[in-house]
């Protein structure tokens, strides 16, 4: 089964709109390898603006969170009619910095990522296990819940399109990133509990991992048959970083 990797820049809560846009060009402007999907994940206020930048290139856009409601009295919030309406292709749900500061909680990311599907938004729903529970061998039991939950209600076709990303928790900013096989072997675990809701479509649903992700050890897990691709953070801010990783997947696809 062919997966095209996906490589995606999440760009946290940095960049100006004016260095947005300098961020975005400089994708733009390079030659950009076949073979690999790619996007950038912007804050909400520079989204319309790399929008602009992106047309026309393989380049998608992608948003950093949503609320599920298309439109109301939700002061603060981001609806997926807004962000469809912007040009977004992705947006990502159930980011572990979301879990851990702004509350949400299994249930929320099963909504969003429904939410999504709807608005014809592909989400990139984010599992992870705390440093605390994988000291405690609780990975299998967390990522297995997580994942359960946030594809409870999702259709066959829903799940084939579905992106997850496997960051766990200590390996986010930290330097210290899962080893490739670590990586690779929950990364498989997920399949498997995707599989038991739909066989078929868990052989399309691409899974990334994210988490100190860098051009020095992307080649680590381009190699592993399970990761489909990489979420990117500190990295990502760096044009020419992020374009390292993204030739570290092309190859893959090449070799
Ligand atoms: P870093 O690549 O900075 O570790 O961040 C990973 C991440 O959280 C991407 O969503």
């Amino acid at each position: 089964m062919a997966r095209i990797p996906l490589v995606v820049g999440n760009w946290k809560m940095h960049t100006t709109v004016a260095e947005a846009r300098a961020l975005a060009a400089a994708i733009t402007r390079s030659v950009l390898p076949a073979g690999v999907e790619l996007a950038v994940c912007p804050p909400f206020t520079a989204l319309a603006d790399v929008a602009r930048i992106l047309e026309g290139s393989a380049v998608g856009l992608g948003a950093q969170d949503m609320f599920w409601e298309v439109a109301g009295a939700f002061t603060g919030e981001v609806s997926p009619v807004m962000l469809a309406d912007l040009g977004c292709r992705y947006v990502i749900v159930g980011h572990s910095e979301r879990r851990q500061h702004f509350g949400e909680t299994d249930e929320s990311v099963a909504r969003k990522a429904r939410a999504a599907f709807v608005h014809k938004l592909t989400p990139i729903v984010c599992v992870g296990e705390r440093l605390e529970e994988r000291d405690a061998r609780q990975t299998e039991r967390v990522i297995t819940r997580q994942v359960e939950a946030a594809t409870a209600g999702l259709s066959a076709e829903q799940l084939a399109h579905l992106v997850l990303a496997y960051e766990p928790v200590w390996a986010i900013g930290t330097g210290r990133a899962a080893t490739g096989p670590e990586a690779n072997r929950v990364i498989g675990l997920i399949r498997t509990v995707l599989a038991a809701h739909d066989s078929a479509a868990s052989k399309h649903t691409r899974i990334l991992y994210g988490g100190s992700v860098t051009a020095d050890n992307v080649a680590e897990f381009s190699q592993q048959p399970e990761i489909d691709g990489a979420l990117v953070g500190g990295a990502s801010l760096d044009a020419r970083k992020f374009l390292a990783i993204i030739s570290g997947y092309a190859r893959r696809t090449l070799a």
